[in-house]
């Protein structure tokens, strides 16, 4: 596993790093491209990005395959919903095929919406996740404490947050690990402790970001400078 730090000056920078990096790997890649989009708030500036020209013209989406990291178990047309906030700012202004848009059925239980996602998860290897990092260490809906984070077999599983009791589906650690690339996204001075301990402390459940570690992938780590600002290893930043 190859993992690369590279910050950016700010968020604005962040995305634009970002969306072109993406933008160029999938245009560099041959055949079905997979992505998993992550969710909140840091990605939406990056779509944004994907949807603009350039990058709007240079990505190849009629050969993009859409999947999402982890989902809220809200209908689609909620703003908690991350299917609603990447088709905003990215999957509703692209040539993206429909059917190539892997959403979580929310209108269904939780267990029967992850267990038929976990279905249409099957098959080759994601090219690119794109991951958020919360302040808790949680990445996707793998929240520290959760059976999710030590899940081995399942592809995608049902989630309750403890702290709003709300259900989430969530990617789990043996498809994410087996992916091309896991793509970190982190902005902000409030998740920079979280980015020093998960970047320079040994792995542990108690961080689940710590947990990502792609066999034979590689992990990028796009943090703006307030979120970079704790690390104390010059190389990593
Ligand atoms: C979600 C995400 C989650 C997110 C982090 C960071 O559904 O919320 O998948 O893992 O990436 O919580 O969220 P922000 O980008 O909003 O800080």
């Amino acid at each position: 596993m190859r993992r690369l730090t590279r910050v950016l000056g700010d968020r604005e920078k962040l995305a634009a790093f970002g969306a072109e990096l993406f933008a160029d790997v999938a245009l560099a890649s041959t055949g079905v491209f997979r992505v998993a989009l992550s969710g909140g708030n840091t990605p939406r500036a990056l779509y944004a990005k994907l949807s603009e020209e350039p990058l709007r013209a240079r990505v190849p989406w009629d050969r993009l395959d859409v999947f999402f990291g982890d989902e809220r178990c809200v209908p689609t047309d909620s703003s908690e919903s991350n299917y609603r906030m990447a088709a905003d700012a990215l999957l509703s202004r692209v040539p993206v095929r429909p059917e190539r848009v892997h959403r979580v059925q929310t209108e269904m239980p939780p267990e029967e919406a992850a267990r038929r996602y976990a279905r249409e998860l099957s098959g080759p290897r994601f090219d690119w996740v794109f991951l958020g990092l919360g302040e808790d260490g949680h990445t996707a809906s793998l929240f520290p404490g959760t059976p999710a984070v030590t899940e081995t077999h399942a592809s995608a599983l049902a989630v309750e947050v403890a702290w709003n009791k709300a259900w989430r589906v969530s990617l789990t650690l043996p498809v994410i690990n087996a992916a091309k690339k896991c793509v970190f996204l982190v902005s902000g001075k409030d998740k920079a402790e979280t980015v020093r301990r998960v970047l320079e402390e040994p792995a542990t459940p108690d961080l689940p970001a710590t947990l990502v570690a792609p066999k034979d992938g590689e992990i990028l780590w796009l943090l703006d400078r307030p979120a970079a600002s704790r690390l104390t290893k010059p190389s990593q930043a």
